[in-house]
């Protein structure tokens, strides 16, 4: 990838797609295409073979998506495989008949299935069910997956495929009805911090264990495998190690300085019992995430502090 080539970063806007604009930024990259959902509705196919007549850009970053938690996934699963689907499809089709030389897609670590062993390997794909709560959104990733695996058997299109664990940092989603739980959880502790309540209720029993990866280590990770990664099957990005909720919600509250208590909310879904990525295939590449999850939250506060306004939605 030259300094000057020209870079497609779909999805620049959120969590993954301005973390890897920071990092190619960083780099040196200068020539890169960015275009909003506003700007350039990446379901539409006209509108999106439009883009890369014009643009023809050489290297592409899929960051663009339909994402949310597990409410989210629950109340609006239609538009969570159509979406996702559209989008992807028509990307991955367009690069592919524009000349794109290489894409990077973007998976995620819930096309496993609920009760794959843990640590999961890559290897585990489609042997066993999904997790109910969110297969909607699993199964559109699993067909982007095939999807590109495909264009690399019949076209020799260089399709990689990148699976990440829980992501959280700046510019992520603190809307208490469609966010993932981290950003949730600082979003309840700060605001009970502000009222002066005496407790925080988190959802669930506190007993799942998650992984969690600062978006700037996963931006880093996208990079050096756009650069040294070329093969069918996917890779997983991840810390390599988990934290129960219960635990996760402890580093929130003593970030955050909230006093009061904590109460698990049992009535409410838990998902996965427990979701660790087996990290060996990326680790042997020799890449390692460097951001503590201590250190994440309190940088990911602090930006949250700093940009009080902006919830995003
Ligand atoms: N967040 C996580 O924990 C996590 C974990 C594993 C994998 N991932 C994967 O990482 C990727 C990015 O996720 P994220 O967390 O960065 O999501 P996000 O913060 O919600 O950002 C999604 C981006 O996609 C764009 N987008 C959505 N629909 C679009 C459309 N129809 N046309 C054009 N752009 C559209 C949005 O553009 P606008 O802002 O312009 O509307 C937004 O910038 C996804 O593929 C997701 O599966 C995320």
């Amino acid at each position: 990838m030259n300094k000057d080539a020209r870079i497609f970063v779909a999805g620049h806007r959120g969590l993954v797609g301005s973390a890897i604009v920071r990092r190619l930024q960083a780099d040196g990259y200068t020539n890169l295409l960015l275009r909003s959902s506003a700007e350039v509705d990446l379901r539409d196919q006209r509108a999106v073979t439009q883009l890369f007549e014009q643009e023809r850009p050489e290297f592409v970053f899929l960051a663009a998506a339909k994402v949310g938690g597990i409410h989210a996934n629950n109340t609006y699963p239609a538009d969570f495989i159509r979406d996702n689907l559209q989008v992807q499809t028509n990307v991955i089709d367009s690069a592919y008949r524009h000349g794109t030389s290489k894409l990077l897609f973007l998976g995620s670590s819930c096309i496993y299935p609920k009760l794959a062993p843990q640590p999961m390997p890559e290897s585990c794909l489609l042997t066993g069910a999904l997790e109910p709560t969110n297969e909607w959104y699993a199964v559109a990733k699993i067909a982007g997956l095939k999807m590109g695996q495909a264009y690399r058997r019949q076209y020799g299109f260089d399709v990689i495929s990148a699976m990440p664990t829980n992501l959280y940092g700046p510019g992520d989603n603190f809307d208490l009805q469609n966010s993932h739980v981290l950003p949730a959880l600082i979003r309840k502790f700060h605001e009970a911090k502000a009222r002066g309540d005496t407790e925080v209720i988190v959802w669930g029993t506190g007993t799942p264990r998650r992984e969690f990866l600062h978006c700037d280590d996963l931006a880093d990770a996208c990079v050096f495998l756009m650069q040294h990664y070329s093969a069918e099957d996917p890779v997983n990005i991840g810390w390599g190690a988990d934290v129960s909720i219960q635990e996760l919600a402890n580093i929130v509250r003593d970030v955050v300085g909230f006093q009061g208590q904590l109460r698990f909310d049992a009535s409410k879904p838990d998902g996965t019992p427990r979701k660790l990525l087996d990290t060996t295939k990326l680790q042997a590449t020799g890449w390692q995430p460097r951001i503590e999850l201590r250190e994440g939250i309190a940088a990911t506060y602090r930006w949250f502090i700093e940009h009080q306004i902006d919830y995003r939605h």
